[in-house]
């Protein structure tokens, strides 16, 4: 899929619609609320001082609770108004501005894990999602992981309903394998109102 092939994605198309997601982060954490279950899960996937790629890092609390952890964080983010916010929030924190399918293996180099939570697949441009999964497939250091996290339905505003069978398929036909589901990040069994995936390359 060409730059000029790519449909926007559904995050850009919803405009001011999710605006929210910036301000109730931006709240909870200026209110020192525990912000860092997705970075929890990710550290646990990862030997110490992994490689691990942000992809969508939205206002910066995952990628910068892995940077905290001892990680070598690469965050990537489309969205101007959320790389600002990022900014303001973690200076230290470094965020590029690329959509996945514009993310160069030569440029970021690849990874012991691949982190796309809080909604990111949801939100992807229509029709992307297998190119997404196949790209992210391509970015894996060997042994590399993908963690994925995300509402199957009735989504925040603009997003797709996912059904987990789908995503699973979608994984399946991208090159990935389906090690784990669960229900949360503190891995309860897998459930209809959140679900959360851990993927490798296959074969
Ligand atoms: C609800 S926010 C989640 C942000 C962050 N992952 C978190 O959990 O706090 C969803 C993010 O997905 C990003 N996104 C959607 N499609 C994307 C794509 N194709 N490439 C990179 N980011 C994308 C949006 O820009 C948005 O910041």
């Amino acid at each position: 899929m060409t730059t000029a092939d790519r449909p926007p994605t559904r995050w850009a198309l919803a405009g001011d619609g999710t605006s929210g997601y910036g301000r109730c982060f931006g709240r909870l954490v200026a209110d020192g609320t525990d912000v860092d279950g997705e970075a929890r899960l990710a550290d646990s996937l990862l030997a110490r001082g992994g490689r691990v790629l942000d992809l969508g890092s939205g206002m910066g609390r995952v990628a910068a609770a892995l940077a905290a952890r001892g990680h070598d964080v690469v965050a990537t983010e489309p969205d101007e108004a959320l790389r600002a916010q990022s900014r303001a929030t973690y200076p230290d924190l470094e965020v590029l501005p690329h959509e996945a399918l514009a993310l160069d293996a030569e440029e970021v180099g690849r990874f012991d894990l691949v982190v796309a939570v809080g909604n990111v697949m949801v939100y992807l441009g229509e029709g992307t999602e297998r190119a997404v999964l196949s790209h992210v497939r391509s970015l894996l250091a060997p042994g590399g992981r993908v963690l994925v996290g995300f509402h199957p339905r009735s989504g925040p505003a603009g997003a797709r309903d996912y059904a987990p069978d789908e995503l699973a398929e979608d994984a399946r036909s991208s090159g990935l394998r389906v090690d784990h589901r669960f229900g949360s990040y503190e891995l309860h069994p897998p459930a209809d109102d959140y679900c959360v995936f851990v993927l490798s390359a296959a074969g």
